[in-house]
């Protein structure tokens, strides 16, 4: 494996593939252009050489209120267990979303969506939350960690700025496991059973896996009647963040898009090659992209895409960047130039994009319709990174 690089006076010179001109040569010039001619070119090299296909709508989708507590927070939300079936060509496949939804409030509201890691019940203080995350085995993964990542998910205070936030266990739709048949036991098995594992892994990954499984979250949740569906807001954290870009892009209904640490095949621009590369990650992540990125391996000029390709893929819409001090394998310069080179995408539209061309210090917010912080600490979500998250909700969301 190649050294990895973190010395910001070895990133080379590079040009990026550029946003505006077409396949054809032609300059994009107006957001007409861009919405119907150059986006879907965009959309579908990031489909063919990187993330793949989501998988396609199931002939039959329930959903199934399992538990119900209304005075759930102390008494400042109500929370609900909510079980979405899918079932195709008479298989089916099941996961368990967590609902919280602020009490007291006078009409729907707007709603955070984002799959965690570990479980339902690690991401909540409150000890009754059904315990899910499951590995290829069908084992807990995280049997004993309950309340583990409150604070990567802090309900309280979402609630308390009065946003409903839902959730749902990524190994339930895919379990992360980089066995080339691990595909099997995921939503993907419903559609593609007949492929070989080879077959399999030219268009379909475990990222479009789990951003399939973030739409049809906000799917079970359009009947909710305290929930604004028109005001629904996708995050994630790190690979996560890679899975809330590509759900952001593949579904508009997303309104706001956040990448929390999303590094390498998120937010970072590949060509700095700093941090975390594709080398890597096709290594020890081989089922989270399509074979076909093999090819840019140590090759990353070479590449046909950038990653500000896939963060304009949601303008106009709200994106924010965020990226921590300590985490240099993500790329925090990377990820903020991705966000900085998208909004030229974002001006089409006659927003401004990110309102700055300068890095900014640790712990500034910077908010435009491509928002950026630098948080100082470590590879992680947090209170700091929700603030801003939920600034941007009351500014261009609620
Ligand atoms: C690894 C991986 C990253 C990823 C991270 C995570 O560190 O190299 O690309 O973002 O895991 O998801 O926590």
């Amino acid at each position: 494996m190649t050294p990895t690089n973190y010395d910001e006076s070895k990133v080379p010179a590079y040009t990026l593939p550029p946003l505006l001109i077409a396949e054809d040569g032609s300059k994009i010039t107006t957001a007409f252009e861009w919405v119907q001619k150059r986006r879907p070119q965009i959309l579908n090299t990031l489909k063919k050489e990187l993330f793949g296909e989501l998988p396609p709508r199931p002939e039959t989708f329930t959903k199934e209120v399992v538990s119900v507590k209304e005075d759930a927070l102390n008494n400042t939300a109500i929370r609900k267990e909510i079980k979405l079936t899918f079932t195709n060509n008479g298989k089916s496949h099941s996961f368990l979303m967590l609902l919280y939804i602020p009490k007291n409030v006078s009409g729907p509201v707007p709603v955070y969506l984002g799959l965690n890691f570990k479980g339902n019940h690690v991401t909540t203080l409150e000890t009754d939350v059904i315990p899910t995350g499951r590995n290829t085995a069908g084992e807990l993964v995280e049997p004993d960690a309950a309340g583990e990542q409150d604070r990567r998910w802090i309900f309280a205070d979402t609630i308390k700025r009065g946003y409903a936030s839902a959730t749902a266990c990524y190994h339930d739709i895919y379990p992360d496991d980089k066995e080339a048949d691990s595909w099997r036991k995921s939503v993907y098995n419903l559609f593609f059973s007949e492929e070989t594992d080879e077959q399999f892994h030219t268009h379909g990954t475990a990222i479009s896996g789990w951003a399939w499984g973030l739409s049809r979250m906000l799917d079970a949740l359009e009947n909710e009647p305290l929930v604004d569906t028109k005001k629904a807001m996708v995050h994630g954290h790190s690979r996560l963040g890679k899975t809330s870009l590509w759900a952001g892009a593949n579904d508009p209904r997303f309104r706001f898009v956040v990448s929390n640490d999303s590094g390498c095949n998120g937010a970072a621009i590949h060509r700095r090659v700093f941090g975390e590369t594709i080398e890597v990650m096709v290594h020890y992540f081989p089922h989270w992209f399509v074979t076909s990125l093999n090819k840019y391996v140590c090759k990353e000029p070479e590449l046909p895409f950038d990653q500000h390709w896939l963060v304009a893929l949601s303008a106009p819409r709200p994106v924010c960047i965020a990226s921590a001090s300590e985490d240099l394998w993500a790329d925090p310069k990377g990820e903020f130039l991705s966000g900085y080179h998208a909004s030229e995408v974002y001006r089409l539209f006659g927003a401004q994009g990110m309102p700055t061309d300068t890095m900014p210090e640790a712990d500034q917010y910077v908010t435009g319709e491509v928002s950026y912080h630098l948080r100082t600490g470590k590879h992680d979500q947090v209170l700091f990174d929700w603030i801003h998250y939920f600034d941007i909700a009351d500014k261009f969301i609620r």
